[in-house]
C-alpha cells in the first residue's frame, strides 16, 4: 500500500520534506553556485492564495490576463499572449506568420535550438547566418548582402528571426531598414532579453512579433511559460484562438482549422505576475554582477567580455567571457571543468546549430565567428540572487585557474 506507515516512516528517516533539504543545502558553505537559479521572491505564495480563492487554475480567467497586462506595461506593447512555454510563442508567431514547407527561415547560429525548431516542424528549411564577434549577435552586413542576393534568385525567406542572445538586444530599427524593402517580416526571440532595452525601447520592439520566455533560468520566471507579443491586435487574437485548440465562437466545439493547447495556467500566470513585478531591480542586479565581474577580471591576460551592443542597456541575463588561450587564458573546457571541481556551475556558449547534428543538412551563411565563440565562450553564475561572497568564490576560483595555467 502506497501509504502504509512503514513507507511513510522510512521517507521522514531517509528523507526531511523537499522544502527544507533544499534551504538546508542552499545554505551550506560548500553550496554549489548556480548558472541562473529560480529567485523567488516570497510575493509567489500570496498570488497563488489569491488564484486558488478565486478558484481558477485552467488557462483562463483573470490571472494570464493580469499577467498579460503586467508583460504589456513592461515591455510597452499593447497587445500580449501569455502560453505555456517561450518555444510555443516561436510556434504561434511562425505559424501566423505564415511558415509553411518549402519556406525558408533565416536566423542567427548562434542560439538555442528552440528558436528554430518550431518552424523545422512547421516544415520550413532554416538558414544559419554567423554572428558579429563582439556582441555575438547576427551579423547584419551579412544579412543584408544575402537577402539582395536571394531576392535576385527569387526566393526571399519567410520570416527573419533575430536572436537577443544572452539577453543583448539586437538593433531592430537598423535590421528593419534591410528587411522592409524586401516585404520580409521579423519574429524577434526575445526569449532571454525581457528588460533589456535598445535606443529607449524594449528589446524587440519594431519586429512584427516577439517571443519572450519565463522558464525556470530565465530572469523572470513562472516555472514555464512564454509570451507572444506584438503590435498587431488582430496578429495576437488569432494567436490566441490557436493557443485554445483553435476553437471558433460556438457553443459547441467548432474548429475552422487545427491548433495547439498552448495557453498558461493560472497557476503558473499567478507566480509570474508576482515575479515581473521585480523586473527592474532585477535588470539591477545582473548588471551589478557583470559590473562586478568586469573590475575583478578584467586584468586577466586573454579574457574578455562579449559587448553591449550600441544603444542598448542589457538586462545581462548572463554573463560570457572569452578566453584565448593563444593570449595566455586557460582554454574554456579547462577552465569549466576547474570550476565545476569547485562547486560552480558554468556552460559553454551555445553551440552553432550549423553545427548541430539534427541541422547537418541546412544551407548556412558563414559560421566561423559563432564557432570560435563556442570554443572560447563560457556563461558565468549570473542570477539576481547571487550573493557577493558567493561570487567572490567563482571570481577567486577563475583567478586561481589562471594562474595555475
Ligand atoms: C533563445 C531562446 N529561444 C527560445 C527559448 C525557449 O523558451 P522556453 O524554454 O520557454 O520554451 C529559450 C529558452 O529556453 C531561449 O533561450
Amino acid at each position: 500500500m502506497l501509504h502504509s506507515a512503514a513507507v511513510t516512516a522510512g521517507f521522514r528517516q531517509t528523507a526531511p520534506p523537499l522544502a527544507a533539504r533544499t534551504r538546508a543545502e542552499a545554505a551550506s558553505p560548500a553550496a554549489p553556485i548556480l548558472l541562473s537559479p529560480p529567485h523567488l521572491t516570497g510575493q509567489e505564495l500570496p498570488q497563488l492564495q489569491a488564484m486558488f480563492e478565486a478558484g481558477w487554475l485552467a488557462p483562463a480567467g483573470p490571472f494570464p490576463r493580469a499577467f498579460e497586462d503586467a508583460i504589456a506595461a513592461a515591455i510597452g506593447l499593447p497587445h500580449v499572449l501569455a502560453t505555456a512555454s517561450g518555444t510555443a510563442a516561436l510556434h504561434l508567431g511562425y505559424r501566423l506568420l505564415g511558415v509553411a514547407p518549402g519556406d525558408e527561415v533565416w536566423t542567427t547560429t548562434l542560439t538555442f535550438a528552440a528558436t528554430i525548431a518550431p518552424a523545422v516542424e512547421l516544415g520550413a528549411t532554416p538558414r544559419f547566418f554567423d554572428v558579429d564577434p563582439a556582441t555575438g549577435l547576427l551579423d547584419l552586413d551579412l544579412l543584408r548582402d544575402e537577402l539582395a542576393a536571394a531576392a535576385r534568385r527569387g526566393r526571399l525567406p519567410r520570416v527573419v528571426v533575430p536572436v537577443d542572445l544572452y539577453g543583448s538586444p539586437v538593433d531592430i530599427a537598423a535590421l528593419r531598414e534591410i528587411c522592409d524593402p524586401w516585404g520580409v517580416p521579423i519574429l524577434s526571440d526575445s526569449a532571454e532579453a525581457l528588460g533589456s532595452r535598445i535606443d529607449g525601447r524594449h528589446a524587440g520592439f519594431g519586429a512584427k512579433l516577439i517571443a519572450l520566455s519565463f522558464n525556470g533560468n530565465k530572469i523572470v520566471t513562472a516555472g514555464g511559460g512564454g509570451a507572444l507579443a506584438g503590435e498587431d491586435a488582430r496578429l495576437i487574437e488569432q494567436a490566441r484562438r490557436l493557443a485554445n485548440h483553435a476553437r471558433e465562437d460556438a457553443a459547441h466545439y467548432e474548429h475552422a482549422q487545427t491548433g495547439y493547447a498552448y495557453g498558461l495556467s493560472s497557476a503558473l500566470a499567478a507566480i509570474g505576475l508576482a515575479q515581473i513585478a521585480t523586473l527592474a531591480a532585477r535588470v539591477a542586479a545582473r548588471r551589478a554582477v557583470f559590473a562586478r565581474y568586469r573590475a575583478a577580471l578584467a586584468d586577466l591576460p586573454g579574457l574578455s567580455f562579449l559587448a553591449e551592443p550600441r544603444g542598448a542597456i542589457a538586462n545581462r541575463w548572463l554573463t560570457v567571457i572569452r578566453l584565448c588561450p593563444r593570449a595566455g587564458a586557460p582554454g574554456r573546457e579547462l577552465l569549466r571543468r576547474r570550476l565545476a571541481a569547485a562547486g560552480i556551475e558554468t556552460r559553454p556558449v551555445f553551440k552553432p546549430l550549423h553545427l548541430q547534428p539534427a541541422f547537418r543538412h541546412a544551407p548556412q551563411a558563414g559560421g566561423a565567428q559563432a564557432a570560435m565563440l563556442f570554443e572560447e565562450g563560457l556563461c558565468l553564475p549570473s542570477g539576481s540572487a547571487l550573493t557577493r561572497e558567493e561570487q567572490a568564490r567563482v571570481i577567486e576560483a577563475i583567478r586561481a585557474a589562471f594562474a595555475r595555467g
